[in-house]
């Protein structure tokens, strides 16, 4: 398999409501690189339009919760991430994330030509550094349990599957790990 080369041209910058329709765009084409085999067109193109719309992004964007960071090189925006500040609401992953305060890793999603090139790398420094200077106690995340690529990059980078959940896409439900980091 050939690699692509080590991009250290990467700039990681807070994303501004202005960005939302070009990060849209990089969450559509994303998306569906994290969705298990028999994940179903029609509920993927359903999860695209309710969930990672420009509107949604722009509504992502202008919330206190929410940082959306912003992977560049060469002016393109070629990954993104979105960290949600707040206490984790499902009760299955609020037992099992023992780090508190944590931050949540909502989704992290590079372009599929800028994968293994450091970008990926980039944003999640960027993110733990933001929960560190925060005083945040940990990193938590949830993963589809088929995605071995994501997991193992998350692996890489500290974190352990500490239990799982289930995730709505369309009329169908995904089998997720949880996986935390302790800062
Ligand atoms: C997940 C993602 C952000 C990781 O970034 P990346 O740049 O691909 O990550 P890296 O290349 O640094 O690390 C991936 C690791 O998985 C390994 N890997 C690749 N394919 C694999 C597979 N099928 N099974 C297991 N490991 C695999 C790579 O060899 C690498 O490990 P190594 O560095 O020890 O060799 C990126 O792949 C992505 O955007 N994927 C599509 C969207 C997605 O799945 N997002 C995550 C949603 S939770």
């Amino acid at each position: 398999m050939s690699m692509p080369p080590l991009d250290e041209s990467v700039t990681v910058d807070e994303a501004g409501i202005w960005d939302a329709e070009a990060i849209a765009q990089v969450a559509a084409t994303t998306f569906p690189l994290a969705c298990p085999p028999e994940a179903g067109e029609d509920d993927i193109a359903d999860f695209i339009e309710r969930t990672l719309s420009a509107e949604k992004f722009a509504e992502y964007l202008s919330s206190p919760e929410r940082t959306v960071l912003e992977a560049r090189t060469g002016g393109e925006i070629v990954g993104y991430l979105m960290a949600v500040d707040a206490a984790p609401e499902d009760p299955a992953v609020a037992e099992v994330v023992t780090a508190r305060p944590a931050i949540e890793i909502s989704k992290m999603y590079v372009m599929p030509g800028h994968q293994g090139s450091g970008v990926s790398s980039a944003l999640m420094e960027a993110i733990i550094a933001r929960a560190t200077s925060l005083g945040r106690a940990g990193l938590w995340l949830g993963v589809n349990q088929k995605n071995a690529r994501a997991r193992r990059f998350y692996e890489k980078h500290g974190f352990t599957v500490v239990g799982v959940r289930t995730f709505v896409v369309g009329a169908q439900t995904h089998d997720d790990f949880v996986m935390q980091r302790t800062l």
